[in-house]
């Protein structure tokens, strides 16, 4: 069976060059918070590897928290601006296309007496900037708008959204998560207040992960304990995961790769729709979209069917199936697609990886499965 990997939206392989600074901080063994020379060592690798954050996201390493991967880093940003204000009915703004990451929170928020709007959605998957201008109001204390959705792919017009918040002296988040290493991810050009990364979607090693806290912001840990990380995340660091995000930060400098993500990503598109014709649509955004990400919908067909018959092939699919039941992705219903083409999402994400034969190879695959006109 041919193995071919189309998935990187889920997940990434660690780069070799990665690999080998996590092999290397393993010399680093002392606590970082230590006086001594071990304790020494392992501070400056881990200040290294913060500079490589930092770099990337073109801010000062002091502002770069080290955390568990992206669902910590979106915890901390929301539990910890809602805790660090007194408000318990404060109002937060958010979209009806987050990762559960974001939604989940918001959810236990809620509970505790949160207020939190979830602005729609077009077709497109993309907030409309002036729903969010019209949703704040003098309670509200954040907004977080992904930059780029992990389903679709869809690109949120963040500048603009983090413009509005700041216009009305409201922080701004955005779940990085997806779109670091794969576009630009400047905070000052983004007007990020907050911003999250998370290790694994980079060439870097899971259970890893950063969140970007402008200077000055006051956040209450969710982890607590002693002062690790500014007294923002109580817990040793792991010098060893801080160094493999490090370098897969460094890596992730050099966008070049992506350019022959999306050219072969419009090939598969192109390839498929002229063989397919009407049998198959595009979900997301068309320009305004990640170049490696091409969710289709096969009109009328159960996704996990496709991806079945596909094996071999790593993909993923928006819809779930529960006791027999086909449930569309809360994405693609907060978008407004029907239920005949919604169940028969696919995702098919490319990475640094991806060659020509595998999505050719994929592409007759499809048609093969999908059926000529
Ligand atoms: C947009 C987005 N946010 C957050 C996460 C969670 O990241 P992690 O798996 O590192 O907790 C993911 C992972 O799928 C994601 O795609």
């Amino acid at each position: 069976m041919t193995r071919i990997y189309l998935d990187y939206n889920a997940s990434t392989p660690v780069e070799p060059s990665v690999a080998l600074a996590m092999q290397a901080a393993t010399e680093a063994y002392g606590n970082p918070s230590s006086a001594h020379w071990a304790g020494a060592s392992a501070k400056r690798r881990l200040d290294r590897s913060r500079g490589h954050v930092a770099a990337l996201l073109g801010c000062l390493p002091q502002e770069i928290v080290f955390t568990g991967g992206g669902s910590e880093s979106n915890n901390l940003a929301l539990k910890g601006l809602y805790f660090a204000q007194g408000n318990r009915a404060a109002h937060i703004i958010t979209s009806a296309v987050e990762h559960p990451a974001i939604l989940e929170p918001c959810r236990f928020l809620e509970r505790l007496g949160a207020r939190v709007t979830y602005l729609p959605v077009d077709f497109t998957g993309r907030i409309d900037p002036t729903d969010l201008e019209s949703a704040i109001t003098p309670d509200t204390i954040l907004v977080s708008v992904m930059h780029a959705n992990n389903e679709v792919g869809t690109i949120q017009p963040i500048e603009e959204c983090a413009r509005i918040a700041r216009s009305r002296g409201v922080l701004f988040h955005t779940d990085a998560a997806q779109s670091v290493g794969k576009i630009r991810t400047r905070v000052n050009e983004l007007g990020a207040d907050l911003l999250s990364v998370a290790g694994h979607k980079l060439y870097g090693p899971k259970g890893v992960g950063a969140l970007y806290v402008r200077s000055g912001i006051g956040l209450e840990p969710v982890i607590h304990g002693h002062g690790h990380e500014s007294g923002r995340r109580a817990g040793t660091e792991s010098v060893m995961l801080a160094a493999g995000l490090g370098a897969a930060c460094a890596l992730a400098e050099d966008l070049s790769w992506t350019q022959r993500a999306r050219e072969l990503r419009d090939r598969m598109w192109n390839a498929l729709r002229e063989r397919l014709g009407d049998r198959i649509v595009l979900n997301g955004h068309a320009e305004y979209r990640l170049p490696n990400t091409l969710n289709v919908s096969v009109v009328g067909r159960a996704g996990a069917e496709v991806l079945a018959a596909l094996e071999g092939v790593a993909a993923s699919t928006g819809s779930a199936c529960h006791s027999g039941r086909v449930e569309l992705s809360p994405v693609l219903r907060a978008m407004g697609v029907g239920a005949a083409a919604g169940m028969g999402a696919i995702r098919f994400s490319l990475g640094r990886g991806t060659t020509r034969e595998e999505i050719e190879t994929t592409i007759d695959r499809m048609t093969e499965i999908v059926g000529q006109p």
